[in-house]
């Protein structure tokens, strides 16, 4: 069911919270499935509906920071990191911190830690607010598929469930946050996302670590589970230019090139469609995941897609994009 963004809308989905419902709300990243924090049984709720593994932490959403104190217990070099990191909220960066009893393990999925996130969304806010609770919310997709950037995405999956969907259109930002680890007192990014490495250091004045490089090497205290789970898979086998194709011209192309001018020679006329990305990061982001869900949709016995570098927003598409193509 999707609901316009309404005073009325948003008062029957923050009741629907309060009661240990779920609702679906926009975020600038990706849609959440979200469910009271503090209500075990609401939490337990999305794990089933989802999909989820339950080793698989979910991020605490906020409306104000000042919220932090009720559910982490701060060091001060934290407090430090925190007050300098706050520039970046609301917006795409998740803050993992110590968390205080009052955040159910469900929720950790057993760890001592917590994510936590203000997203930049005036729906999500007005929701939260109206809750006044801590929102849990993974991304509203079934585990392991693509992440949903619009209500028609997020309705599509989880209609049988009969779960209301907060209409915020397409969203801006379009893949999942950067999550940034503060438990040592050198930060280290466990998921690439917008708020790049460089940001933070910049902010911070400080070089920090980029473990998603070296995932079996880091404490299991920090590792995020995440990082380890196959994700972001369109149904459609999804191959790399360099991978080997397969036969069938039945297929599609995502280039992040302008037009066809500029695509490879051996890739012409090879695909029965071509979608252009464009060659700037930020739209590659912004469209990734909806291009995935479209050509998903059109029965192609594969599709291909480009890669673009590594350096900034880079790391967060390429992360997408080869954990998608993991068949
Ligand atoms: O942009 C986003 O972050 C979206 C929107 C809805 O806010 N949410 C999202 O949630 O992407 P999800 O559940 O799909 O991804 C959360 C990631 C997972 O990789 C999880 O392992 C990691 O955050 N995570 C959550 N809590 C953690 C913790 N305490 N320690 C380490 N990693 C954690
Ligand atoms: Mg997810």
């Amino acid at each position: 069911m999707i609901l316009e963004f309404t005073k009325e809308n948003i008062e029957f989905c923050a009741k629907k919270l309060k009661n240990g419902d779920i609702v679906s709300f926009p975020t600038e990243t990706v849609y959440g499935l979200g469910a009271n924090a503090l209500n075990e049984n609401a939490v337990k709720e999305i794990y089933r509906l989802k999909g989820r593994p339950s080793i698989n932490p979910l991020i605490v959403h906020i409306y104000d920071i000042n919220q932090i104190d009720e559910f982490c217990i701060l060091e001060s070099f934290q407090k430090e990191f925190l007050e300098k990191l706050k520039v970046f909220w609301p917006g795409p960066l998740s803050l993992v911190l110590p968390k205080k009893n009052i955040i159910p393990e469900i929720v950790s999925a057993g760890k001592p830690s917590v994510a936590i996130r203000m997203p930049k969304h005036e729906i999500a806010l007005s929701l939260f607010k109206e809750t006044n609770l801590p929102i849990a919310a993974p991304s509203a997709n079934i585990s392991g598929f693509l992440s949903p950037t619009t209500a028609y995405h997020v309705d599509e999956a989880f209609k049988k469930f009969d779960v209301p969907v907060l209409n915020g259109g397409s969203c801006n930002v379009g893949l999942e946050s950067t999550v940034l680890s503060l438990l040592k007192e050198t930060p280290i990014i466990l998921r690439h996302g917008f708020i790049t490495k460089e940001k933070i250091e910049k902010v911070l004045g400080i070089e920090i670590i980029d473990g998603t490089q070296n995932k079996n090497t880091l404490p299991k205290d920090i590792l995020s589970p995440g990082m380890l789970l196959k994700h972001y898979s369109p149904h459609t086998p999804l191959y790399l230019t360099s991978e080997k194709l397969p036969k069938s011209k039945n297929a599609a192309y995502i280039s992040f090139k302008n037009n066809e001018g500029e695509i490879q020679d051996n890739l012409k006329n090879k695909f029965k469609t071509i979608e252009f990305l464009t060659s700037n990061k930020e739209t590659i982001a912004k469209n990734l995941f909806y291009i995935l869900h479209k050509l998903d949709r059109m029965n192609f016995d594969y599709i291909v897609i480009d890669s673009c570098d590594n350096e900034g927003l880079g790391l967060a598409i390429m992360d997408r994009v080869t954990r998608a193509t993991n068949k």
